[in-house]
């Protein structure tokens, strides 16, 4: 089976083609870069930037994929979570080319797609794992049970991960998206030099916050002053990854061992973060669990993990109708 794939439910817009549900033929991403200037995104926007970009790439992914609309054998599409603006591009666009061709549409849940990155990254990666998808939306942990059944654990009560990444960066003057730049700063620093709190980490819960350590930061970078800033950036860089970093790692070890599960899978943006893989890899070994995480282009959003998730549920006989919507809160739950 080969299905088109199309992701726009940020400032990302992706086409598609997998075959199987693990062979990506074509994935084709295109970031926004417009939004570096306001230090984060503007959903107008983005969604205005969906609307140009996403008909070109379609044309590019049909052209370098050799193929026809034709020889495809359904849609999938991201229905949510996400922006309303942009999702609706995507949404309108997959329904747009099923009228025409008649070929079966589904709508895909975005946080799904994250999950499936694994299975296209690793083709040897099976359920029951504990997936920890973070992004610069979410941040959560799951029990995936099975192919298309999560069991939600915890996830963030304010901001996720990946916020705290682009927040922190746009306060050190160091710009959008911060992940990736705090990221490699902080590969040059020292993770002890200043100790910022670890929300819940004592705790035996799921659950995460990251708000009051972006408040530590806040206070912290007041109280020194930009020189202080200044010279010692690398490890303020350092320590607040060590903060983020060691509840991750701590929350999903914790899942895996009480689960008796041993896999752990990192999903989303933030699955990008040299410092947690290491981490997580570290300490992982030592209970004998294994990690997997997806090259740096399936971290980030992309369209071959929504056509690789609708795949699946295409196999399964799933479908949807032209009522089919876009939800900007949609959650992972349940079995299907
Ligand atoms: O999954 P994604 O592309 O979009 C959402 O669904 O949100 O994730 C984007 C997020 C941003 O917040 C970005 O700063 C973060 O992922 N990110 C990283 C790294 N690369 C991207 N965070 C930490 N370390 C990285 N290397
Ligand atoms: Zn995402």
């Amino acid at each position: 089976m080969r299905i088109l794939g199309i992701e726009t439910s940020c400032d990302e817009t992706s086409v598609a083609v997998v075959e199987g549900m693990k062979k990506t033929r074509v994935n084709l991403v295109y970031s926004q870069v417009d939004h570096a200037r306001f230090g984060g995104i503007v959903p107008e926007i983005a969604s205005r930037q969906q609307l140009k970009k996403l008909p070109l790439l379609y044309i590019q992914a049909l052209n370098e994929s050799g193929l026809e609309l034709k020889d495809m054998d359904g849609i999938a599409v991201t229905m949510g979570p996400g922006l309303v603006g942009s999702l609706l591009v995507g949404v309108n666009f997959a329904k747009a080319l099923s009228y025409s061709c008649g070929l079966p549409l589904l709508g895909i849940n975005h946080l799904e797609g994250h999950v499936f990155s694994n299975y296209l990254a690793s083709p040897q990666l099976e359920p029951p794992f504990v997936a920890l998808i973070v992004s610069g939306g979410h941040t959560i942990l799951v029990h995936v049970c099975d192919y298309l059944d999560y069991q939600i654990l915890g996830q963030t009560r304010d901001d996720a991960a990946g916020e705290a990444y682009d927040k922190v960066s746009k306060l050190l003057g160091l710009g959008y998206p911060g992940g990736k730049i705090i990221d490699d700063l902080a590969g040059k620093g020292n993770p002890n030099f200043h100790k910022f709190p670890r929300a819940f980490l004592k705790d035996i819960s799921y659950e995460f916050s990251f708000s009051g350590l972006k408040t530590a930061v806040v206070l912290y970078v007041k109280e020194k002053g930009p020189e202080f800033v200044k010279n010692n950036l690398f490890d303020i860089c350092a320590s607040f990854q060590e903060a983020v970093v060691d509840v991750l790692v701590s929350k999903a070890m914790l899942a895996a061992r009480s689960l008796e599960i041993n896999k752990i899978v990192l999903a989303g943006g933030v699955a990008a973060n040299s410092r947690l893989r290491e981490k997580l890899i570290f300490k992982a070994e030592k209970k004998k669990i294994e990690v997997f995480y997806p090259p740096p282009i399936l971290c980030t959003d992309n369209a071959a993990m929504i056509a690789s998730a609708g795949h699946k549920r295409f196999e399964k006989g799933q479908r949807s109708d032209f009522n089919l919507n876009a939800y900007p809160y949609l959650p992972l739950s349940g079995s299907n």
